[in-house]
């Protein structure tokens, strides 16, 4: 019963998507648990590309259950919106299923995160404006209202005239904003439900169940750790648990169904909207870093601060999230720069700090403390085996690993997903309930793959098993 996370070790946008999109179609699930459509998760299939806010990337393969977690929170006209690009682009969405314990997001939300941003000015957060917080804001005060809640026409009337009373308060006599038509906003969202509601599903039951019957699922992170409401960089962190932990409480599942853990980090960093970031660079290199990288964000279109990579946050996204493996992304970015820097340390106030400091005041005011290292001046987009990187690409690879204390078993040089580095990623399965890592290479999965590139047969508990994993 394999049960694979697959995180972002940063700021977000680290190429989780894919990754996703890479692995996916050794799973029989992959589900989102947490976030919403503040996402932007890019997937270069065959001959499209695709933006995914919601959905999980997963959901190109027809083998593949798609599945939005309990831990999500939906919007449900966002959500309609892309089931129905997908479909355009030859994609069929009659197998998503959706929790209904996730929340919705309403539109008072969005105005909610709108009027919240704008009264913060120069403080502002820098949100997706997606209304993502108050979303959550809604689910811990247990006002919010669930996707099941399509289900039931009175009951959804009732929940949202009720938050409507508070809200519209909020809105006229706090913000100087519009108030809502209870009304109209039921109106509204009761006519999505036709869409919806064949998709719902109990997702912690149906998962427990996937897994009893050896079925393989793939938990898909949004954002990154250190947006992660409790280990972020609160409180410029988005509103959920993003770090792997999130992945049991957002799903349904226990943290015993979680085999192994990858951590997805760009070969350098990037973060979107406010807060610190002690290795930002505001000169030419950071203008390269986010011209040659495309570092503009897949949900707000907004430019992408960029800085070195730095290996004090990935040791401690290793730490939070209990990683396994490290997939480095976009390390072709970096090829041509003479030299480059990777943060080992931060200093502030006379006081040297190799781990994430717990003071807020010391994170801003870290200044990073660099090695350097020789680059590499040849295009690295084609090779497709760790000995045809230059010498230096793999001392930057091996540093990188030795800093993070975990292997580098991906490495990715270009967004299609054949430009991909496999140095030992594995979801071999072990006596014990142990996924194994394997260097051997083209064994990521023992077992037939199927020409719809599913496994046939492999090793489960030590024995091999036939049939589909
Ligand atoms: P996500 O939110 O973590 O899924 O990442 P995004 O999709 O928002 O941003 C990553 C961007 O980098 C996308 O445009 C990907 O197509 C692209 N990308 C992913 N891996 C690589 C890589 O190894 N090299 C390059 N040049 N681009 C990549
Ligand atoms: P993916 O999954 C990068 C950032 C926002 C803002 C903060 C809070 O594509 O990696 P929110 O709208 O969530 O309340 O905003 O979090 N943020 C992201 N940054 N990638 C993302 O997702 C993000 N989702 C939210 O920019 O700083
Ligand atoms: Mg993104």
């Amino acid at each position: 019963m394999p049960g694979i996370v697959l995180v972002g070790a940063q700021w977000g946008d680290e190429g989780k998507g894919k990754i996703t999109d890479l692995i996916a179609s050794d799973f029989d699930f992959v589900t989102r648990f947490q976030g919403g459509n503040n996402a932007g998760h890019t997937v270069i299939h065959g001959d499209k590309r695709l933006a995914l806010h919601l959905i999980p990337s997963g959901i190109m393969y027809p083998n593949i259950t798609p599945l939005i977690g309990n831990g999500c929170v939906i919007d449900p006209r966002v959500l309609i919106e892309e089931m129905d690009m997908l479909e355009r682009e030859g994609f069929s969405t009659e197998r998503l299923l959706v929790s209904g314990n996730a929340h919705l997001i309403m539109p008072y939300h969005l105005a909610l995160d709108a009027e919240s941003e704008r009264r913060l000015g120069d403080s502002e957060i820098g949100t997706t404006r997606r209304g993502i917080g108050p979303a959550y804001q809604d689910k811990a005060a247990r006002s919010g209202i669930r996707v099941q809640d399509l289900l039931d026409e009175h009951i959804f009337r009732l929940k949202v005239k009720t938050a409507l009373i508070e809200k519209n308060d909020l809105l006229v006599k706090v913000y100087g904003a519009d108030a809502f038509d209870a009304e109209a906003v039921c109106d509204e969202y009761l006519a999505y439900a036709p869409r919806i509601v064949p998709h719902i599903t109990e997702s912690s039951q149906l998962l427990n169940e996937a897994l009893r019957r050896q079925k393989w699922v793939l938990f898909e992170g949004a954002q990154g750790t250190l947006l992660d409401i409790d280990h972020g960089t609160y409180p410029f962190v988005t509103s959920s648990s993003c770090t792997a932990g999130g992945a049991a409480i957002g799903s349904g599942v226990g943290p015993t169904a979680i085999n192994k853990v990858l951590g997805i980090a760009k070969a350098y960093i990037t973060r979107v909207g406010s807060g610190p970031f002690p290795t930002e660079l505001f000169d030419e290199t950071g203008v390269t870093l986010g011209s040659v990288g495309s570092e503009f964000g897949t949900t707000t279109g907004r430019p992408r601060r960029c800085g070195w990579y730095d290996a004090v946050i990935v040791k401690y996204a290793a730490e939070v999230n209990g990683l396994t493996d490290l997939c480095i992304t976009k390390l072709d970015v970096l090829s041509g720069l003479e030299t480059i820097k990777i943060c080992v340390a931060y200093e502030h106030e006379g006081r040297r700090y190799t781990t994430v400091p717990g003071s807020q005041t010391a994170f801003h005011h870290a200044r990073p403390v660099y090695e350097e290292m020789p680059g590499w001046q040849t295009d690295i987009t084609g090779c497709r085996d760790f000995e045809e990187l230059p010498r230096a690409a793999r001392d930057y690879i091996a540093r990188i690993e030795e800093l993070a204390g975990v292997s580098v078993s991906l490495i990715a040089v270009g967004p299609e997903r054949n430009q991909t580095i496999t140095r030992g990623w594995s979801i071999r399965y072990q006596e014990g309930g142990h996924v194994e890592g394997d260097r051997a290479k083209g064994s990521r999965v023992e077992g037939r793959r199927t020409e719809g590139g599913r496994t046939e047969g492999g090793h489960v508990g030590g024995r091999h098993v036939e049939g589909n994993l």
